[in-house]
């Protein structure tokens, strides 16, 4: 199922929703699932959160950038998501059980324009290869929930809840870019091999 959810409905709501619309997206697809344990592996400075944390019972993040939170995780790992994967599989990292996973890859919106020498630019890394790994992460830690957040809807599971976010635009050439999709995957039957981008064997090591 598709939903729409047009942001300035929800600005409307003032307050906190006014401030944090993507929140309200993203709370109410954990709460479709009832999930309340959760990690997040491109965590930012966890404005996904703003509205639900006090229901969420353990919020564990990663990030290879340490941001200035909105609002604290648990437990934090600085590190990339391929990292992440590399540290659970090796046994390094024993992340505990969670409902879901989270991934919002960055650089997706080409509206988005980062400094060309901030040191942010050299951690490397795609969105596809973020998502892939995201992906082969939720696998071996047997998490059945995926939420990604991204410009289309990829076939990297089922998805069971999709809501199409549409954010205010002020110009007329940014049409059909001012949306962007929060799908709830069940990946419980990807295999951890499978893969959308080609990777490298050493890129995490
Ligand atoms: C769009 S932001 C996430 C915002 C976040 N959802 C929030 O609510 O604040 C993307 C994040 O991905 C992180 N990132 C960049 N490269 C990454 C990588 N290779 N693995 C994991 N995260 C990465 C960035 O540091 C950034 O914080």
């Amino acid at each position: 199922m598709i939903e729409v959810v047009d942001q300035r409905d929800v600005q409307r709501k003032g307050g906190v929703y006014a401030r944090f619309p993507q929140s309200y997206v993203v709370c109410r697809l954990l709460k479709s699932i009832n999930a309340r344990r959760v990690l997040d592996v491109t965590y930012g400075v966890g404005r996904f959160y703003r509205l639900c944390r006090d229901g969420i019972e353990l919020l564990v993040a990663s990030d290879p950038v340490k941001w200035e939170w909105v609002v604290a995780p648990d437990t934090f790992y600085q590190l990339t998501v391929w990292q992440l994967y590399d540290r659970v599989k090796r046994g390094d990292i024993v992340v505990p059980r969670v409902d879901v996973l989270v991934c919002d890859p960055p650089r997706w919106n080409t509206s988005v324009s980062y400094n060309r020498r901030s040191p942010y630019n050299f951690i490397i890394g795609t969105p596809s290869l973020i998502i892939d790994y995201s992906v082969k992460l939720a696998n071996v830690l047997n998490v059945k929930h995926l939420l990604l957040h991204y410009n289309r809807i990829l076939n990297i599971g089922k998805p069971v809840h999709v809501i199409e976010f549409h954010w205010f635009a002020r110009y007329l050439n940014t049409e059909g870019k001012n949306k962007s999709y929060y799908i709830l995957y069940d990946v419980s039957s990807i295999d951890e091999q499978q893969s959308i981008e080609p990777t490298f064997g050493t890129l995490y090591t």
